[in-house]
């Protein structure tokens, strides 16, 4: 491929294979200057908008994200800019600035501590052995849809207090926010029914939360709303729309995130038989390690803008000025030869690994890593432990993204077991 070869902005880039993706982002931070501009295709339904500065490599994108003053979130962090009628529901603490976003970060962030994740009933190891006794004597499955979606999904619906009767509508709409650009989840790929598909899936997973929120007040129980709906920081709740919103953030960043962790997990450790049998002879002593380095490889979340706040703000020897679009690509910097030594190579037990999956060290770093971490754990301790010869069976159904980098099915395969 050659560097003239790569749009960025055009989907079909984003439908080629992994290899390919990787060459092309090796040659993009080969490039003697550090930020490029990039002239935008916006996905359907989203505005044109202007052009676009690149981050690529791993110093850059850590520079941004620890300057939140001069490379704000406040103005969208998306490549396109969302229609205004999208605040409402997805306008939550991701696309806010300080002080609004400290002040709602302080809020939630009680609900994702270690302690508190302890003391929910929602019990992340049992969700993981129901869900992998439920498939065990199968031998075979869509490993995406009935293990690494189910898992993450029904620990927020659990730790919410949401009934599991809501599960699949709550999948269901997911899957239409982050998953708008693939026809397998919006059929029909005119602009105006995505944006209603979208808008549509918010106001639904908005009214579910509500109502429950509505009854928390009254009926406080052990879960996350109920802590959220009573929390206060200087005497301030959140409201029913910032309940609201903050649930769509956490489900769609929760869910499509870890989900794509975990599939990817296993077809890391298919392809790579001596990390699996590795990981698999002392699970616990190489967990941690292994598990940063699937995230580091899935890179789930392939990307998140930022905009310029002030002329003059600097990257290197590039000056921006107020307004500019600046697009951090988080799944590149993973892959930065100037940190990671041999990039390509799965190594469940790489130290140090500091990839920047869970966003670069700023106030946006991903609020659920613990959660996120410990998800990914428990879910393939399960696996490891229960089917040891699971392996997926065939290449993964990607999703076509530039956001997620997802996987829509993965078939695996393992020796029957009882549960
Ligand atoms: C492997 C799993 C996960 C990955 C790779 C991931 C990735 C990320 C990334 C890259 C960001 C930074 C956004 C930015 O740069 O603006 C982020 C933020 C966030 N993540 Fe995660 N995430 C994961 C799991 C989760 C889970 C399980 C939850 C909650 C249930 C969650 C909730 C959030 C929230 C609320 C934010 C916004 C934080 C803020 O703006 O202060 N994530 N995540």
């Amino acid at each position: 491929m050659q560097q003239s070869e790569i749009d960025l902005s055009d989907l079909e880039f984003w439908a080629r294979p992994l290899e390919e993706r990787a060459e092309a982002f090796a040659m993009l931070r080969a490039r003697p200057e550090p930020v490029f501009f990039t002239e935008p295709e916006a996905p359907p339904g989203f505005a044109q908008g202007s052009g676009y500065y690149c981050l690529t490599r791993h110093a850059e994108v850590v520079e941004a994200s620890r300057h939140p003053e001069l490379f704000c979130s406040g103005k969208g962090t998306n490549i396109g800019e969302m229609p205004p009628e999208f605040l409402e529901f997805f306008g939550s603490m991701i696309n806010l600035d300080d002080p609004r976003h400290s002040r709602f970060r302080r809020i939630v962030s009680r609900g994702f501590t270690p302690r508190f994740l302890d003391s929910l009933k929602a019990d992340v190891s049992s969700i993981a052995a129901e869900i992998v006794d439920g498939i065990a004597e199968k031998g075979e499955c869509d490993f995406v849809t009935e293990v690494a979606a189910l898992l993450p999904l029904r620990v927020i619906v659990d730790m919410m207090g949401i009934p599991r009767s809501e599960e699949k509508f709550i999948f269901d709409r997911t899957n239409m926010i982050l998953g708008f650009t693939d026809p397998e989840y919006v059929p029909d790929q005119d602009p105006n029914v995505i944006v209603g598909s979208i808008l549509t899936a918010g106001a639904e997973l908005a009214q579910v939360i509500q109502e429950i929120g509505e009854d928390r007040v009254r009926n406080p129980r052990p879960d996350l709303t109920t802590a959220l709906v009573t929390a206060e920081v200087d005497g301030e709740k959140l409201s029913p729309a910032e309940l609201a919103s903050f649930f769509i953030l956490l489900v769609v960043a929760g869910n499509e995130t870890t989900r794509n962790a975990i599939a990817h997990g296993l077809d890391l450790l298919t392809k790579n038989p001596d990390q699996m049998a590795r990981w698999q002879s002392d699970f616990n002593t190489l967990a941690p390690t292994a598990i940063e380095e699937i995230v580091r490889c899935a890179s789930p979340v392939i990307h998140f803008r930022r905009t310029v706040t002030s002329d003059g703000a600097r990257i290197g020897d590039h000056e921006f000025s107020e307004g500019d679009k600046v697009v951090l690509w988080y799944w590149s910097a993973n892959r930065d030869r100037a940190v990671f030594s041999d990039p390509d190579r799965f190594d469940i037990g790489r130290k140090p690994n500091e990839h920047v999956g869970f966003g670069g060290p700023g106030p946006h770093f991903c609020l659920g890593a613990h959660l996120g971490r410990r998800e990914i754990t428990v879910a393939f301790q399960e696996l490891l432990t229960k089917l040891p010869d699971i392996r997926s069976n065939g290449e993964p159904d990607r999703l076509l993204s530039n956001f997620i980098n997802g996987i829509k099915h993965l078939p695996a395969t393992w020796t029957p077991t009882a549960a």
